[in-house]
Parts: C-alpha cells; structure tokens; sequence
C-alpha cells in the first residue's frame, strides 16, 4: 500500500525516557506533540521506587504538557532488590501507574540500583502475576566476560525462559528487542509475553554505529545488532502480529555525555518518532500495518482503550535542526540535520 496521506488513530509510545527537571521542558512537548498516552521510564537519578514518587514525578511531567494536548503520562516503578509487595499492590489501585521496569543492575544508564539477583524479586514478581501488573524487561545480562552483541540472547535463556517456567501467567513486555532470538522467543509465548520495538533499531544496524568511524549517537542499549537481526525485527513489526507494537525508548543525552571518552547510551527519537515509523512503514510498502502497530496493539495488550481521536500525516519532506535544548545543554536527534520523508498534517 502507498499513499501521500495517511490518517491513523492517535498513536501511544509505549516506552519513553523523559528524565526530569528542566529538561521536561523539551522532552515532554516532543512527546506530547503527537502522542495519547506514554509509558515513562523511571531510571531517574534516585529512581522511582514508591507509587507516591511517581505520582510526584508525574505531576511535574503534566506541568510541562504543552496547552491544547491531552497528552496522558503512564507511570512505572523501578524494580529494586527490596521493592516491598505492598507498594506493588498499590499500583493496582492507581490508574496512572501501570507497571514495574526491571532493570539488571549495572545494565544500562541509572541502573545502578536494578537487580542483582531475579531470585530476589520473585516475591514482587508473584503479586504482579497475581494480579496482573505488567513486569517492562530491559532483557540484558550484565556479567563483563558475555560479549555485548550477546547480551539479549543470553538473557533469554539464563532468566527470561526460568522466568516464565516458574510465573507462567506474567504480563511481560520484552522491552526494545534488537535480536531474531527475541523475535523468535516472544513469538512462542502465549498472549501475555509482547514486546516493544524501537524506530532505531528498525532502521539501523551496528555497521552505522561502527564502520567507517564511531557515531556515538548510535550507541544505545541494547546496543544496534547485525544486519540478519534487523531484518527479523522489520518482519515482526511488518508481520501484524499483536505481540509487536511501538515503543521508541526516546532517551536524550546532553551532547557533551555523548561525544566523550565514555559516551552515554541512548538515541534521542521523540522529536520525529511517529514521522520515521510512518516513513519506515512506507519504504516497506506496508503503510496500511502502521496504524495497529502504533495504535492499538500496545492498549490492547495493557487493556486500555484505543485512543479515540485520530492522528493524519503527509508525505512531504521537511528538515531535522541539528540539536535542541536540554537543561543548560543540548540533545542531538536521531536524523539531526537530515530529510524526514513523513509530517504531521496540521491542517
Ligand atoms: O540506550 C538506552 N538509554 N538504553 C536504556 O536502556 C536506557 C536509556 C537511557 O535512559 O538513557
Ligand atoms: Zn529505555
């Protein structure tokens, strides 16, 4: 299917890293401009670990939601070792806050206080089966000698796999899967296992990270895998299965973090998340697979409604700025500088 014009149902990012502070200030109306709802990421330096925080950390996000948008934060709480099964149960009676990220420890930025051990949450992980909250899995092991391209598969097999064996019925989301091993697993698990796929990983592998000299604006995490595990993840987003749907894992880093001896991981998308996954679709001929990817399958699968409003969007070419302010800084975006095929039609 091709087209110039296109009208879906307002679309939701399933997985987002608004951060805090001033620089809610760019992050939020980035989001806000185009999505319903958002599920936000709580690896804020402390992390969210109490639904009184995040309902905090959610207030001040709505105070920087440009006027005129009804743009709707969903909240999570950041799974640490002692994370108490009260606090999960309060969740259930808290519409906002929807579901639990676990991070390994040492996995990824702010993780610092993620798990050590799985074997030390199984307690928090049998109420979220119990009733029903979602578990978000940044699906990484940590241990230094497993090579970092390798990372995601050996999750699977050393705690994702035992994971499920022991809590067949958790709702997990296998968050910003970057290799066919994931394909694969979450395609032979039942309806509660899904995951989200990144614009960033659909549309690079790690030769535009690596050859021809290091782009440290490509460097995220999971960090971008081979060629073969790109096309698998294109299939699954392309392949309308309801286990696939839109996360974008938007994550700014100020530009001096990034470019530095130790740059920082994660690729700043928001400002042209729906515009590249439209132009993705599109160059795939499969404009007509967008809309449930972006629209309906995420809500569908947290059991929220559809967004009723709708979302329209032209083929007509317009220009990334070079970078944005953040804080007292500024956040290269994924594509700076470069054409976009895709725009939201104002009109
Ligand atoms: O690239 C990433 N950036 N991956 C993550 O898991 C975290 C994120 C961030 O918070 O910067
Ligand atoms: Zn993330």
């Amino acid at each position: 299917m091709s087209s110039d014009s296109i009208s879906i149902t307002r679309p939701d990012d399933w997985h987002i890293h608004l951060r805090d502070a001033t620089a809610l200030q760019t992050t939020v109306p980035h989001t806000a401009r185009v999505f319903g709802r958002a599920i936000v990421m709580p690896n804020l330096n402390p992390p969210v670990i109490s639904v009184a925080e995040a309902l905090r950390y959610r207030d001040r996000i709505l105070l920087a939601v440009p006027e005129g948008s009804a743009f709707k934060p969903l909240m999570t709480l950041y799974l640490t070792d002692t994370l108490l099964v009260q606090e999960i149960t309060k969740i259930k009676n808290e519409e906002s806050v929807l579901a639990v990220k676990y991070y390994p420890a040492g996995a990824t930025t702010n993780s610092d206080n993620g798990v050590t051990n799985i074997e030390n949450v199984y307690p928090a992980i049998a109420k979220m089966e119990e009733l029903g909250i979602p578990l978000l899995i940044h699906g990484e092991v940590t241990d230094t000698e497993i090579d970092i391209f390798d990372r995601e598969r050996v999750f699977i097999e050393s705690i994702l796999e035992p994971l499920l064996c022991k809590y067949p019925a958790l709702k997990i989301v296998f968050e910003h899967i970057t290799t066919q091993d994931a394909v694969e697993f979450v395609k032979s698990q039942s309806d509660n296992v899904a995951a989200t796929i990144t614009i960033h990983h659909l549309l690079y592998n790690r030769n535009d990270l690596l050859a021809g000299g290091v782009r440290p604006h490509f460097y995220c995490l999971p960090i971008l895998k081979r060629s073969i595990h790109q096309q698998a993840l294109i299939s699954a987003a392309l392949s309308g299965s309801p286990k696939f749907f839109l996360g974008t894992d938007s994550a700014p880093h100020s530009r001096s973090n990034k470019e530095t001896d130790c740059g920082c991981a994660g690729i700043y998308s928001a400002p042209a998340a729906i515009e590249l996954y439209t132009e993705f679709f599109d160059n795939h001929g499969a404009l007509d697979k967008l809309e449930a990817f972006a629209s309906f399958y995420g809500a569908d699968f947290y059991q929220l409604p559809r967004n009723k409003d709708k979302v329209s969007l032209i083929k007509s070419t317009w220009t990334m700025p070079e970078n944005f302010m953040l804080d007292d800084s500024v956040v290269v975006p994924i594509r700076e500088g470069q054409t976009i095929a895709w725009q939201i039609n104002k009109d």
